[in-house]
């Protein structure tokens, strides 16, 4: 079976510079054996989470999104870099998801206006870690000079690029299954972290 991996683009603009990274993230992954889906935050936007809304839980949006990343084996996550850290459309993905990403594996891609990336990346990772899942200790992030207009050209990026893309398809397999087995084991303390998920369920 194929590995199924959800790229989640966590731009706000229209004609994003992320959309470039996506495409060659998604092609990479496409022939590493990866069954791609791509989720745009700009063009499914969700409300903002709130805790003392229950019926937020029951809408399409929500539901879907939270189908999407429960079905996915592995994120490409990509974010432009606003502030010294991710989009808030993002980190508010991320606000509505937890066990759908425990056990899951993420490589993590990021364009900014000028800096190195760092800390939007290291930013995804965290939450990604937080929610019990495991991410890529590689990422790549493009600077607008790495751009021709909206299309990334500078070759160096290009390849890190590609690599996250192959690894996430080539890891997120063996991290779900070694997780889920971890998890069926019981909450024992030999289960692992995958224990303190063996009676959730929601
Ligand atoms: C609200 C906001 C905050 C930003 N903060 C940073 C920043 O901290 N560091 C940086 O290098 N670029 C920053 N930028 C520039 C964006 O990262 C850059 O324009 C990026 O290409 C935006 O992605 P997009 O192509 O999806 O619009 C910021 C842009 C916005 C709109």
């Amino acid at each position: 079976m194929s590995t199924k991996v959800l790229i989640v683009k966590g731009s706000t603009a229209h004609k994003s510079r992320l959309d470039s990274l996506a495409d060659i993230a998604r092609e990479a992954a496409e022939q590493t054996g990866g069954d791609i889906r791509m989720w745009d935050l700009q063009d499914s936007p969700l409300p903002v989470m709130s805790l003392t809304d229950p019926r937020q839980r029951r809408l399409p949006e929500v539901m879907q999104v939270r189908e999407a990343a429960a079905e996915a084996d592995g994120f490409i996550i990509l974010t432009p870099e606003y502030h010294g850290n991710m989009s808030g459309a993002l980190k508010n993905w991320f606000d509505f998801l937890y066990l759908e990403l425990a056990g899951k594996f993420a490589g993590v891609l990021a364009v900014t206006g000028g800096g190195g990336g760092d800390m939007s990346i290291t930013a995804v990772k965290n939450s990604f870690n937080w929610c019990h899942g495991f991410t890529l200790p590689f990422h790549a992030a493009a600077r607008p000079e790495d751009f021709d207009g909206t299309v990334l050209v500078n070759e160096k990026v290009i390849e890190r690029v590609r690599r996250v893309g192959s690894d996430v398809v080539r890891y997120a397999p063996l991290i779900r299954r070694t997780f889920e087995a971890a998890r069926a084991d019981g909450a024992d303390w030999r289960t692992g972290v995958a224990g303190m998920h063996a009676t959730k369920t929601d």
